[in-house]
């Protein structure tokens, strides 16, 4: 089978406003391209990227999502904390970093274009700070199926995409966690990934903060060019929804 991978990133006055990615066969490529173009609400510039995909590689199972719900975002930090603390990584250095992130990750303190990855031991590796890294070329291999089940569940959309992503991510032998919150001021629920799990968070930052962004934690030996080429450049299906809870 052929399949393609179709991109779209907009953007309004220069700002990246929205982005969002498949992997689909031949004939399904209209239909991906018109449900893409309706995502950003505003934009004054487009791009869709139709490729096809020469070596795709497939995931059996997204990670499982399990959701945690707290009274506000310092209790939800306080458990991101443990969590990572679980996989080996230091609370005092996770937390300088996540700090950062919710006050501005980039040297202007703004917002990262990609993800920041650390060292286990605390060293911040990735080769831009203003860009960071971004993970692409993931998608699940029955995409509407899925999105189904999550929005039975009272998930999103959003969930979908962030689950797929952060499930190639952990997929990755180097690296050993995740924490995400957005950078839209109004969405407040963040997740951690560790453990083959995805947690999601409610609240993980502070109503209103625009700022957000996403670390990679990874061990101290990791191949960081690998890496790189890992998230941006390789293709993965994801066969099956782990569990929902
Ligand atoms: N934030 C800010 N700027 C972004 C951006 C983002 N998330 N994604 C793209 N851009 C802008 C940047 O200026 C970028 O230049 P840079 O590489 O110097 O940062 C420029 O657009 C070109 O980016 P590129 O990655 O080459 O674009 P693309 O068309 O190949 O892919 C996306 C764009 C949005 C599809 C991809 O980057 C992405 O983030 N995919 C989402 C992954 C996902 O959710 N997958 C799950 C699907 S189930
Ligand atoms: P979002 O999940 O779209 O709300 O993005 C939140 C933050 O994650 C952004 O501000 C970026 O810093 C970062 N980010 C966005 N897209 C990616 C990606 N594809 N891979 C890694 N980090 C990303």
């Amino acid at each position: 089978m052929k399949f393609y991978s179709v991109k779209m990133r907009a953007s309004l006055n220069d700002k990246h406003v929205s982005g969002g990615e498949r992997i689909t066969l031949e004939e399904s490529i209209q239909k991906v391209v018109s449900e893409l173009l309706a995502r950003p609400k505003e934009f004054d510039f487009i791009n869709i990227k139709i490729e096809k995909i020469n070596n795709i590689k497939f995931i059996e199972k997204s990670l499982d999502v399990k959701t945690i719900n707290v009274k506000n975002h310092k209790e939800g930090n306080e458990i991101a904390l443990k969590l990572l603390e679980e996989v080996g990584i230091d609370r005092e250095i996770a937390k300088v970093y996540i700090d950062l992130l919710h006050t501005g990750a980039n040297p202007d303190r703004e917002n990262m274009r990609g993800a920041m990855i650390i060292t286990k031991s605390g060293k911040r590796v990735e080769k831009d700070r203003y860009r960071g890294v971004r993970t692409t070329n993931v998608d699940f291999l029955h995409r509407e199926e899925v999105k189904k089940i999550l929005l039975e569940k009272k998930y999103t959309e959003r969930t979908l995409d962030a689950l797929a992503l952060s499930t190639k991510n952990l997929n990755h032998p180097d690296i050993i966690a995740e924490y995400c919150i957005s950078d839209q001021p109004d969405y407040t629920t963040g997740y951690v990934a560790v453990n083959n799990t995805y947690y999601r968070i409610n609240p993980l930052k502070e109503y209103s903060n625009p700022k957000g962004g996403r670390i990679y934690f990874v061990k101290d030996d990791a191949d960081i060019d690998e890496l790189y080429k890992y998230l941006q450049e390789e293709s993965f299906l994801i066969k099956e929804v782990g569990s929902l809870e």
